[in-house]
């Protein structure tokens, strides 16, 4: 790559070691390639500042820009995270679709896209990430600008059948088509993009996987995105944050860690994991579930409801079941750093990772980075997580069939050391081979066209 790499998301880290997922990810990827990071200062701004400024520099270069009041509340929380989110995530029912909110949207796409033109050098490379930025690339096109621009979707794509609940509909395919290369996290997602161009356009895919639509030509791409797998297990290995769990010796922690969000199925977790707790044979370890959640978008109405159902769920459950020694969940609702995490998930006998619809879900491979391979803690996951497209050696369930969960739970907890060693090998191979360096250089072999036959 002769340009420059820029990579623009919503949230940029102040932190010089960011934790939690997507950050994590494009942190490591920008650390090992070097480039540029652009994204807004994460809240609402009584003063903003006009234009870009620079946050920090080292590795590579951060530049934040400001958000009003008005641009976040209409922008973030309205768009993206109340229309945006709970359509991709197959929940149309939660979208608030409200006046305003679709044009504060596109203004804040087309102001950052008149920055942009400002900042960028002719063979600088554009990598744009998320749903916050579906239009960007379409503004920028507006403005002139030629160079090879990619996206990455890092949440599902929506299912043709529900795209008609947006009222922007019509204008999603432009969206798309402005970019070279549409990444999405697995096979499953490029297909539902495939049949959206299929069905509103009647456009199909090429022999080389391009769709010729919008008058351009562009490549879904599924590129599933990974972790900085080797680095995360040392330090898993390093961390003591496992030895402060005090349990009886025969009891067995069993961890969730999720962004408190609806997508990621806790309350059914819960239920679930009351099941087991319910209708445990003797043979089956008494187990305490600790449940790492850290709320975010707390002024989205459909999380403070997700989040009473939850502190109900929970509540019920250990009222029930709870005894004087023993609390079947626990559950924190702030964020853990991140070398305290990796030593929980090594400690913990079964990673419980059940959204109801997922992009991918990082903490998957996080599980099994971080266990001993010698004595290795066994992963359920949900089949709605797009990690489950490359992790077939868990113990796939239906995050929806509180049965089945404790039956999983039931199965990880009693499973034999040669079975969770075989299928803990099968697992790393695929999280250590796919890493986020695997990621990075996919995608960007695609994008500057490097390697165009092998990916297409
Ligand atoms: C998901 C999205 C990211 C987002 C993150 C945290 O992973 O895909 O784009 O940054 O959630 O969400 P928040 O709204 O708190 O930034």
């Amino acid at each position: 790559m002769t340009g420059r790499l820029i990579m623009v998301s919503n949230r940029i880290p102040t932190e010089a070691e960011p934790s939690g997922g997507l950050v994590v990810a494009l942190h490591d990827c920008l650390t090992a390639q070097g480039g540029t990071w652009i994204g807004s200062s994460g809240e609402a701004r009584e003063n903003p500042r006009d234009g870009l400024y620079q946050i920090a520099s080292g590795d590579y270069d951060r530049y934040a820009f400001d958000l009003s009041r008005e641009e976040f509340d209409s922008y973030y929380l309205g768009y993206a995270n109340s229309v945006l989110w709970p359509l991709f995530h197959r929940r149309a029912e939660l979208m608030e679709v409200q006046p305003g909110h679709a044009a504060g949207y596109l203004a804040v796409n087309a102001r950052l896209a008149a920055m942009l033109k400002g900042f960028l050098r002719p063979d600088d490379v554009l990598w744009i990430h998320d749903y916050h930025f579906l239009p960007l690339a379409a503004c920028l096109r507006e403005l002139g600008v030629q160079n090879r621009i990619g996206f990455f979707l890092h949440i599902p794509f929506p299912v043709a059948s529900d795209v008609p609940a947006l009222p922007e509909a019509d204008a999603l395919t432009g969206w798309i088509a402005a970019h070279d290369v549409f990444g999405l996290q697995t096979q499953a997602d490029v297909n539902r993009c495939v049949i959206l161009f299929e069905q509103r356009l009647g456009a199909g895919i090429s022999g080389d996987g391009t769709i010729a639509a919008e008058g351009r030509r562009f490549l879904p791409l599924a590129c599933p995105i990974g972790i900085d797998a080797k680095g995360f297990r040392a330090v898993a290995e390093a961390s003591q944050a496992g030895a402060r769990i005090s349990m009886a010796p025969d009891q067995k922690l069993v961890l969730g860690v999720d962004r408190l969000d609806y997508s990621k199925g806790l309350v059914q977790r819960f239920e679930g994991f009351g099941t087991y707790v319910k209708t445990r044979r003797d043979s089956d370890p008494k187990a305490t579930l600790l449940q790492i959640a850290p709320p975010s978008r707390e002024d989205v109405e459909a999380y403070q409801d997700m989040r009473e159902a939850l502190d109900l769920t929970a509540g019920n459950i250990n009222g029930e079941y709870g005894e004087i020694d023993w609390t079947p969940i626990r559950y924190i609702r702030r964020p853990v750093p991140r070398d305290d995490l990796a030593g929980l998930y090594r400690r913990a006998a079964a990673g419980l990772v059940t959204p109801l619809a997922d992009g991918m879900n990082l903490v998957a491979k996080e599980y099994v980075a971080a266990q001993d391979p010698d004595d290795p803690g066994v992963l359920i996951l949900s089949h709605f997580a797009g990690a489950a497209e490359q992790m077939g050696a868990a113990l796939i369930i239906n995050p929806y069939d509180a049965g089945e969960m404790a039956q999983a739970l039931s199965q990880a907890l009693t499973m034999p050391l040669d079975e969770r060693k075989a299928r803990h090998a099968a697992l790393w191979r695929s999280v250590v081979e796919q890493d986020i360096g695997w990621w990075t250089d996919r995608f960007l072999n695609a994008l500057t066209g490097r390697d165009m036959a092998q990916v297409a």
